[in-house]
């Protein structure tokens, strides 16, 4: 491991040059510096008391660490207990330090109120003291069809039978779609049973593999918690079928320019983005690697600038998220385009996490 010099990393400016990003060192403490942003997701753990003991064994590990934010993300029961916890004034007199630890929700839903059972709002957070809401994370974008068995149930709806009633209603109904129509009367024709139950396996696999919130779910999320002033962290990242077809930049573009369509210049500059590759996530995967990192961190911040000016792009802070640990923070830090971290495994673990936004001060 690189011996780190804590200054370089804890707060720092950044210059362009040749569409290269970099670091430059600069005094700790000076405004308008980019502070590091170094958020545990906790994922479905711990219970409310849990979580409060393992946030005040982590602060008094990181007492006055200062020009490093801070943030918690507690699943949705443990945000109340939390918020009450982190009030500004007890950190300051207790653990020494500002108004850097933040508290962050995993998800939000995005309508307001009404009947939407177990969902929660933006209003929701916002009124027991959320400052931010993750959005996007792939565990939500990609993984929710193996569990909730979406695909099972599009497979057991596509028989011969279904089909044709679902086609004489279709038929009693004014404008329905012709093409719709010479489908179903297609696949339900008798002959056709075999590539009926053939579609039905295919599409029971797709909608297993890839069923999970969309990019237009995505961006009426990002809307409406920017219309209750919770701040976003929106993810982002290809998986490994992505990756191995060369297609991550283009998985990014459209994820990316999906998500920040009903985002002003004012509220990117608030947005921080997480650049979390699928395949780097979870206990047993690798991290990606130094040079992956760095290539996709430029790309995303190249975006940036396209779609919002130098000024912003050399502001907007992007973290890394997957199988971040004690051992590789200083090295990921290091990176010129690499803001912080979204933290997984690792901040469930009191000296863990705690070592990693203690990063460069640990030896
Ligand atoms: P791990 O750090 O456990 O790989 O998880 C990363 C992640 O998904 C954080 O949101």
């Amino acid at each position: 491991m690189k011996t780190a010099n804590p200054k370089a990393y804890r707060n720092y400016f950044r210059q362009r040059t040749a569409n290269q990003w970099h670091k430059i060192e600069a005094e700790a403490g000076i405004p308008g510096a980019i502070r590091p942003f170094l958020a545990g997701n906790w994922k479905m753990n711990m219970i409310p008391r849990s979580g409060v003991a393992l946030t005040a064994r982590i602060l008094d590990i990181c007492r006055d660490i200062k020009d490093v934010d801070i943030g918690l993300a507690p699943p949705f029961t443990g945000l109340s207990t939390l918020a009450d916890y982190i009030k500004p004034d007890f950190l300051r007199t207790e653990y020494g330090l500002g108004r850097n630890v933040f508290l962050l929700a995993q998800d939000t839903f995005f309508e307001s109120k009404g009947a939407f059972t177990g969902e929660i709002s933006p209003e929701m957070l916002a009124a027991i003291g959320v400052d931010r809401v993750i959005i996007g994370h792939s565990d939500r974008r990609a993984n929710l069809g193996k569990y909730y068995g979406f695909g099972s149930s599009v497979a057991r709806r596509l028989t011969g039978g279904f089909l044709s009633s679902q086609l004489k209603k279709l038929k009693e109904k004014d404008g329905a779609d012709a093409q719709v129509i010479a489908a179903l009367e297609h696949l339900s024709a008798k002959g056709n049973q075999d590539i009926l139950a053939g579609l039905a396996r295919f599409l029971e696999e797709e909608l297993r593999e890839r069923a999970g919130e969309s990019d237009e779910a995505i961006q009426l999320k990002i809307r409406a918690a920017l219309a209750q002033g919770l701040q976003v962290i929106l993810c982002c990242g290809e998986n490994r079928e992505a990756r191995d077809a060369n297609e991550t930049f283009n998985l990014l573009d459209r994820q990316l320019r999906m998500a920040l369509e009903v985002v002003s210049p004012r509220a990117v500059s608030e947005m921080i983005i997480a650049y979390e590759p699928v395949w780097a996530i979870g206990e047993g995967a690798k991290p990606a690697t130094l040079e992956q990192i760095s290539e996709v961190h430029d790309f995303i911040r190249n975006l940036i600038m396209d779609l919002y000016g130098e000024q912003i792009a050399s502001s907007i802070r992007i973290l890394y998220g997957g199988n971040v640990k004690p051992d590789n923070i200083v090295d990921i830090m290091n990176i010129a385009g690499v803001d912080g971290a979204l933290v997984g495994g690792a901040s469930l673990k009191a000296n863990d996490f705690a070592s990693i936004i203690r990063f460069g001060l640990n030896t």
